[in-house]
């Protein structure tokens, strides 16, 4: 890990339902969040609805159980490498692309508004195109991962869109990290690993009750959901390593 990135380890708390310590601003209070000025702590504090209280909340498993899959995925997208030249960054970004935009796709065809999650505001390739434009506006079209996972209901949607939710708290260090020396910000090629800006707390936290309801009301769909999480960041990391910086 490089220098200055928070650790995601096991010791920090994990987001539980209905606490301070639950919550990422809370998780990152020695890290990335506490030096963002930009993320807004009230979203925060709303926390997380509670968990069913016959089972283990769903977050804290996915944090728990996905853990070397972030780790090994963090070695893939190497800040060092990113923060080395720009044209590294564009290829990122390629890659991100080419596995957002059709696992978008794929999830936006879940039942989630009836369920009462806008999965629409949860889109974010369209912040990599902005960012493309504004970078590489005249680089060839994307190649688009082959390899995606299939998220054939709720539960396995939810597994993958905790990964490209969790991937907006990281990518806020990310940018903080390589923002300068790439001459890269918010406005200007960083809309992507901008997330939602200072919503982003606020947006983690109501896709953590959501997920939180949705495994209290369906307890036998937890592992399914665990399962699809890890998927998901184990396609992305193979197609990173295929198309992302150093490659
Ligand atoms: C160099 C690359 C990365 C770094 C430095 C990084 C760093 C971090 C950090 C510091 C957090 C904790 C934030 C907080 O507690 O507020 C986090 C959370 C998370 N990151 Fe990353 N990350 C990276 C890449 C990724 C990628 C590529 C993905 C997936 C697309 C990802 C998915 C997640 C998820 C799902 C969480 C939420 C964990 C949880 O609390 O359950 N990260 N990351």
């Amino acid at each position: 890990m490089s220098p200055g990135i928070p650790a995601r380890t096991d010791r920090d708390p994990v987001p539980i339902p209905n606490g301070e310590a639950g919550t990422p601003g809370a998780r990152a209070s020695a890290g990335a969040k506490a030096e963002e000025p930009g993320i807004d702590p009230a979203g925060d504090r709303h926390g997380p609805a509670p968990a069913d209280p016959g089972g283990p909340s769903i977050l804290a498993r996915l944090r728990h159980e996905t853990r070397s899959h972030h780790e090994a995925i963090e070695r893939v997208v190497d800040v060092d490498r990113l923060g080395a030249s720009r044209s590294a960054y564009v290829r990122l970004l390629r890659g991100f692309l080419g596995y957002y935009e059709p696992l978008e796709g794929r999830l936006a065809g879940l039942p989630w508004e009836a369920s009462g999650l806008d999965f629409r505001e949860r889109r974010k390739a369209g912040w990599l195109r902005e960012d493309l434009r504004s970078l590489d506006p005249d680089g060839p079209p994307c190649p688009t991962c082959p390899d995606l996972p299939e998220p054939v209901d709720l539960a396995r949607g939810l597994g993958c869109l905790y990964v490209v939710e969790g991937a907006t708290l990281g990518g806020r260090v990310v940018l903080r990290l390589i923002g300068d020396r790439l001459g890269i910000g918010p406005e200007s090629g960083g809309r992507f690993y901008s997330g939602y800006r200072a919503r982003t707390g606020a947006m983690w936290a109501s896709f953590g009750r959501f997920a939180e309801a949705h495994v209290a009301a369906h307890p036998d769909r937890a592992d399914a959901v665990v399962e699809a999480a890890s998927e998901t960041f184990d396609s992305l990391r193979r197609w990173l390593s295929g198309t992302g910086p150093g490659r």
